[in-house]
């Protein structure tokens, strides 16, 4: 009883942020991501009658991960200990979130190692109880999420975008976002928000449908500001940006380039280009930050 799968983390366009439902994981807004061809997680999930207990690769978050084993295991009604083998296609201490593609492939693996016949619906609200942002990186390609389950909205080949992820710090984030969620209705700004989210959805789609990149980046921009400054006006403040992120900012301003920058519970800064200004962007930052250039990609599979 043993399957592999992988996963790819995705980067929101319109981010979820504050959950109506905490325990469950269901977002107060829709989400639009796109998932990341290069940050990708591997997971093996294998259960046997001859384990005594159950093992995680040593570096992840051991009690999150067997908690939504257990969930899995109710479902399959089957009690056996498992052995749960995981890594990453970035460097563990590049600071990249990984719940999302962890949680996806987990899901995914473990569910088909319990013979499981689950559908892409039924792995991505299964996938959301383990992470919120991981339901996202089930489906194909550009995605988004409502209530309580994530949905294609086109495959891969769609739009050959690029989010240049600029490594800007190495090390784990403070609070973690699952956290960070729950402080999300105490910001005076957050009412405002959920307001305008529904209008961005709406811009955001009509740019996808249009291939409007312009319109695409400004409101990705747009979100990305605001749902920072829902997070720098919690309490307690989060505070995720560093002077090397703002600089980062500054210089694609200043470049002129159609590049636009997005930035989720972290430093570090995905640059959102189209494929023919790929190189013009790496040519900016190259030399001092370490880059992952991401294509859009297929969701979590088995191997
Ligand atoms: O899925 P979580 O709990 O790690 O939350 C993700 C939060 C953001 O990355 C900031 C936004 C998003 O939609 O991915």
């Amino acid at each position: 009883m043993k399957a592999t799968a992988i996963a790819p983390a995705n980067i929101a366009f319109i981010k979820y942020w504050g959950k109506a439902d905490d325990a469950r994981r269901l977002p107060l807004n829709p989400s639009i991501s796109m998932n990341l061809s290069a940050c990708i997680t591997t997971t093996t999930v294998e259960f046997s009658p001859d384990f005594e207990k159950d093992t995680v690769s040593e570096g992840f978050d051991e009690k999150r991960i067997l908690t939504h084993i257990d969930r899995i295991r109710r479902i399959a009604k089957i009690n056996m200990c498992s052995k749960i083998t995981t890594k990453n296609s970035f460097p563990a201490s590049a600071g990249i979130a990984s719940s999302a593609s962890g949680f996806a492939a987990l899901t995914v693996a473990a569910a088909a190692a319990l013979g499981l016949k689950l559908g892409e619906l039924e792995l991505s609200v299964l996938a959301r109880l383990g992470s919120g942002s991981a339901c996202r990186s089930i489906p194909d390609g550009f995605v988004k999420w409502e209530d309580s389950y994530a949905y294609s909205l086109y495959p891969p080949s769609y739009w050959d975008l690029r989010d240049i992820l600029l490594i800007i710090e190495n090390n784990v984030k403070d609070v973690s976002s699952s956290a960070g969620h729950e402080g999300a209705y105490t910001s005076p700004f957050f009412t405002k928000r959920l307001q305008e989210v529904p209008k961005r959805i709406s811009r955001l789609e009509a740019a996808l449908a249009k291939k409007d990149f312009q319109k695409l980046g400004e409101v990705i921009e747009e979100d990305c500001l605001d749902v920072h400054h829902v997070m720098q006006t919690q309490s307690p403040p989060l505070f995720y940006w560093n002077e090397k992120t703002r600089q980062v900012i500054r210089a694609i301003k200043k470049s002129g380039l159609p590049v636009y920058f997005t930035i989720d519970a972290g430093p570090n800064v995905h640059l959102i280009c189209e494929a023919k200004d790929e190189k013009q962007v790496i040519d900016i930052f190259g030399n001092t930050y370490q880059i992952i250039v991401n294509k859009p990609s297929r969701g979590a599979r088995l191997c």
